[in-house]
């Protein structure tokens, strides 16, 4: 996509409550119904109408149990537990949309590169190309001891088993299978029993790594993207060194425009030293907007909206984020920055030197009375659209991950009131193309596989082919 567009990623979860704590109870949410099909189909057609790019899905692997020593408050909340599968929703997004990308969060914590490797080639497959990969390295401790794990892997080790998760997977998905391996020759007078797939163009990948042990070949044929788009959302100097190494696209998180600005540039720098190409990351910010034809009505709606914001909800997830229990701690006081093992940028990001910033927890809980760590917009058509285009500049990021204050009506106002501002100022597409396109097309305007200089393309063929010496009979 042309760079003066913005890109439009929808954020949800596949629970009663993301980071919109307390708006279940609201009226107009329907995300309480995330276990019921028709929502997700509903969702999928919503994006689909308002010309959304992808809808991104987080997911996390235990209840939230860090704050009070329990899950008690989560599961009173509704605070992303209960939680089910995001992955398995995939194809049923698919099915309802045709231009729709999908974004489905997996961590390379717990699971093998072999299995989810095919899983993503499927879900590429079934989708035409647009499937997107979240790549998270989990932060919960909940996750670790029910997954057979007395306590977390380290921080930085989980980083480490990542990248060569990574590597494992693209020698699947890219130095595995040939292009022209797939014959699919039904039988002809020079192949009598006809011919499905070459085997001398199936290749083993031999992998012996510290992590992981990987014959290969991969089980699966190749998809139209073969990588599936890699996104992710390191924030701490280990993870921006990963998002560096593999991101296409990284979410960033914050409601002040100086330290997103920082984050961006550290990852674009690092990405230099990975030695790939500048604009080969595209950034996206998770923002609210609340919209209404008019300021008055987006005011009264924000206002409403609030009232049902739940500040416990809040400091439920974000104890279990980073590792600190807060139920007992003094709303008033500084919150102190700890090397903890679960998510570091979280507490970097209230309590950071760099930035001037001091935060407390009440600061933390409602940055200029939005919703929780994002930055929130409410106004007019117009204004929003102001004031994302001045974000968007501020922060030097390329689009926005919406998150929903209600699901899916704001989706809904976003695609009615501000999609037509945006197409009107040039920023978004004013159509679709006739054949569609993979998300790899859509967000890079480039082939559908990875470019040549992301780490994917030097598992790939011609290079693989060339260098492969054992070929199966
Ligand atoms: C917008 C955004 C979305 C995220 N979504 C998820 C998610 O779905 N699951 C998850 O485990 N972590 C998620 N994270 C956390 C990151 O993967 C990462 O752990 C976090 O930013 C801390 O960085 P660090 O792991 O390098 O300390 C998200 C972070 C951001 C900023």
């Amino acid at each position: 996509m042309p760079k003066s567009e913005i890109i439009l990623n929808a954020f949800t979860m596949n629970a009663v409550s993301h980071v919109n704590y307390g708006l279940w109870r609201h009226d107009e949410d329907q995300a309480f119904r995330h276990d019921d099909l028709d929502y997700w189909i509903g969702l999928a057609e919503v994006l689909e109408e308002g010309g959304f790019d992808a809808v991104f899905i987080a997911d996390a692997l235990g209840l939230l149990d860090t704050y009070g020593g329990g899950a008690a408050e989560s599961l009173r909340r509704g605070v992303q537990s209960p939680l089910s599968d995001p992955l398995l929703l995939v194809s049923a997004l698919a099915g309802a949309s045709r231009h729709l990308g999908i974004g489905v969060t997996v961590s390379t914590t717990y699971e093998q590169p072999y299995l989810l490797a095919r899983k993503f080639t499927t879900l590429d497959q079934l989708s035409g190309g647009r499937v997107a990969w979240n790549i998270v390295t989990s932060q919960l401790e909940s996750a670790a001891r029910n997954l057979g794990l007395e306590r977390q892997v380290d921080h930085d080790e989980r980083y480490d088993r990542a990248d060569e998760f990574l590597t494992v997977a693209y020698k699947l998905w890219q130095g595995s299978w040939e292009d022209d391996a797939v014959v699919a020759d039904k039988g002809s007078a020079a192949r009598p029993d006809g011919l499905y797939a070459d085997p001398a163009r199936v290749h083993a990948i031999d992998h012996h790594g510290r992590f992981f042990r990987v014959p290969g070949p991969h089980i699966a044929q190749p998809s139209p993207q073969r990588v599936p788009v890699l996104f992710q959302a390191g924030g701490s100097p280990r993870g921006q060194r990963f998002a560096a190494r593999h991101a296409e696209l990284v979410f960033v998180a914050g409601a002040d425009a100086a330290g997103v600005r920082r984050n961006v540039e550290t990852i674009r720098a690092l990405a230099r030293e990975e030695g790939r190409a500048p604009d080969a990351i595209r950034f996206v910010s998770a923002v609210a907007v609340v919209v209404a034809p008019t300021r008055a009505e987006a005011e009264s709606r924000f206002a409403d909206y609030r009232r049902f914001y739940d500040a416990t909800g809040a400091l439920v997830h974000y104890s279990a984020s980073t590792g600190v229990d807060f139920s007992d701690a003094d709303q008033d006081a500084p919150i102190r920055y700890l090397e903890t093992n679960s998510n570091r940028s979280l507490l970097r990001m209230f309590d950071d030197p760099d930035g001037g910033r001091s935060w407390t927890l009440r600061q933390a809980l409602a940055p200029e009375g939005g919703f929780g760590r994002t930055r929130t917009f409410v106004g007019d058509p117009i204004a929003v659209a102001d004031g994302l285009e001045d974000w968007l500049e501020a922060t030097g990021t390329d689009g926005i991950n919406l998150i929903h204050v209600v699901s899916p009506g704001s989706f809904v106002d976003f695609s009615r009131l501000v999609v037509p501002e945006l197409i009107r100022r040039g920023r978004r597409p004013a159509g679709r193309p006739e054949v569609p396109l993979t998300l790899r097309e859509r967000l890079f305007g480039a082939a559908p596989r990875p470019p040549v200089d992301h780490p994917a393309a030097r598992h790939g063929f011609p290079h693989r082919a060339a260098t492969s010496e054992a070929r199966p009979e």
